[in-house]
């Protein structure tokens, strides 16, 4: 049996054949490739919902059986197991670290998580209203300014420390763009602490102040920032390989995924889940909420139910869900929020509209909920999410360029405009 497919043109009876490709999990690919030299048409998929971009082996998704793994391992394995800081490692050196390895790393990182003095003048000039994102996403683009070595990368050694100070120096930009916000004093990363204790340190602490961060809070962000680390060829993960396509340099790529993530529709989300709780306001209005949701003329969406991709449960909620309960016993936190979303929840699972149509409560149901017990402010959480991702990013852009040739994403349309028009 040929590994291929035959499409014939019902118009004129002709057939062109294209080879079919096997990954080594996941649906075969049809390989489209010489599609317009051999047809002379282009073929149409709007968001991309049945094309594959690239070949990866970083991070695999079976969205009807709810599975995500990296590099091989379940993520469920690695909530259980690792930290956030073994997943970066996996991601970029394909392989989990050994004791020693992941104290090189994690020491590594401490070293280069303080950003160059010359950067908070870049700061200052921000009005103070200004959107963390915003400043965050400025700041990494200037980074190329203030970084400028790896700007011509062609070594795999250089990508390692490329990829070590981006990793690092992200969340301390993103400190940075929460305290210029809101007028508290700079506070520097502190090098006695953890990856994830230290970000949540420069968030919360005060000059001179003891400040007080409990392990079950540090372990709560630690998973969230591990659930977000890579989701394969998401919104932003693709814009960050369509702008490394063009050979720019790795902080105008991570600059643009910041921008993709930004959106409602991806990192905004989790945000939007916290809203629209609040704006429920009690457990007595869920009712009127749900009917909303199920009513066909009516355009509102439950927050932080359903999927593109998992019509299953999302394996990351599976695991947010249980922090989340954790977290919220440890802390003492019994808030009305967390009655609605218990509600929302209980009536959602057993409900035929939802069940029918796989909608499931999604990563975004839960994180916005610990986010919101861990006290940070809604507009910090797609920064948190960028935080998460960063690694993710990283190891798809040196992915993209250990590839022998690269081609620059370069898609075509379906032209629907003016004709050739006559000038009047
Ligand atoms: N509330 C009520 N009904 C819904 C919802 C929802 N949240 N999501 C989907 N539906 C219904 C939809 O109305 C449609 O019903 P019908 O078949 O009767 O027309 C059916 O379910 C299928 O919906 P769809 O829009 O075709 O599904 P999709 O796969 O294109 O959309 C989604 C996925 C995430 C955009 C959508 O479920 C949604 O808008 N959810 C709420 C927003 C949200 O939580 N987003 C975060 C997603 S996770 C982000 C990440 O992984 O980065």
């Amino acid at each position: 049996m040929k590994n291929s497919v035959t499409l014939t043109d019902n118009r004129n009876g002709n057939s062109y054949e294209f080879p079919i490709l096997n990954g080594t999990m996941g649906p075969d690919v049809i390989d489209i490739s010489t599609f317009f030299t051999q047809t002379g048409m282009f073929t149409f998929d709007r968001g991309y919902t049945s094309t594959a971009m690239c070949r990866s082996s970083i991070t695999y998704i079976d969205g009807l059986k709810g599975e995500l793994m990296h590099r091989g391992y379940d993520i469920a394995y690695l909530a259980e197991n690792k930290t956030y800081l073994d997943v970066a490692y996996l991601l970029l050196n394909k392989e989990l670290p050994s004791k020693e390895q992941f104290l090189e790393f994690k020491s590594e990182l401490k070293k280069r998580s303080y950003i160059h003095e010359g950067m908070m003048k870049i700061f200052d000039a921000f009005p103070s209203g200004a959107h963390p994102m915003a400043v965050l996403q400025a700041s990494v683009s200037a980074l190329s300014a203030f970084y400028s070595d790896h700007l011509n990368m062609n070594k795999p050694e250089e990508y390692k420390e490329m990829a070590m100070r981006i990793i690092a120096k992200i969340p301390t930009l993103a400190a940075f763009s929460y305290r210029h916000k809101k007028g508290y004093p700079i506070i520097y990363p502190n090098l006695d602490r953890g990856f994830t204790e230290n970000f949540l340190y420069m968030l919360r602490a005060y000059p001179y102040e003891h400040v007080d961060l409990k392990p079950v809070e540090i372990k709560a962000l630690d998973t969230v920032f591990m659930l977000h680390a890579d989701h394969e060829q998401n919104a932003s993960t693709t814009t960050v390989r369509t702008v490394g396509s063009t050979h720019a340099h790795p902080y105008a790529c991570i600059a643009a995924g910041i921008g993709a993530l930004w959106g409602h529709a991806h990192g905004g989300a989790n945000e939007g889940v916290i809203r629209q709780l609040e704006a429920i306001g009690t457990v007595d209005n869920v009712d009127k909420i749900i009917a909303r949701a199920k009513d066909k003329n009516d355009p509102f969406r439950l927050m932080g139910f359903g999927h593109r991709v998992y019509k299953n449960f999302d394996p990351r909620a599976k695991v947010l869900k249980s922090m989340c309960y954790q977290l919220l016993d440890e802390i003492g936190i019994n808030s009305e929020l967390i009655k609605i979303a218990n509600r929302i929840e209980e009536i959602v699972l057993n409900d035929e509209y939802f069940i029918s149509r796989n909608l499931y409560p999604n990563v975004d149901f839960y994180s916005g909920l610990i986010l919101k017990a861990l006290g940070i402010p809604n507009d910090m959480f797609a920064v948190i999410f960028v935080i998460g991702r960063t690694p993710g990013w990283i190891s798809q852009w040196i992915e993209l360029k250990e590839q022998d040739t690269i081609k620059i994403v370069r898609p075509r349309q379906l032209y629907v405009g003016h004709t050739n028009r006559t000038p009047k």
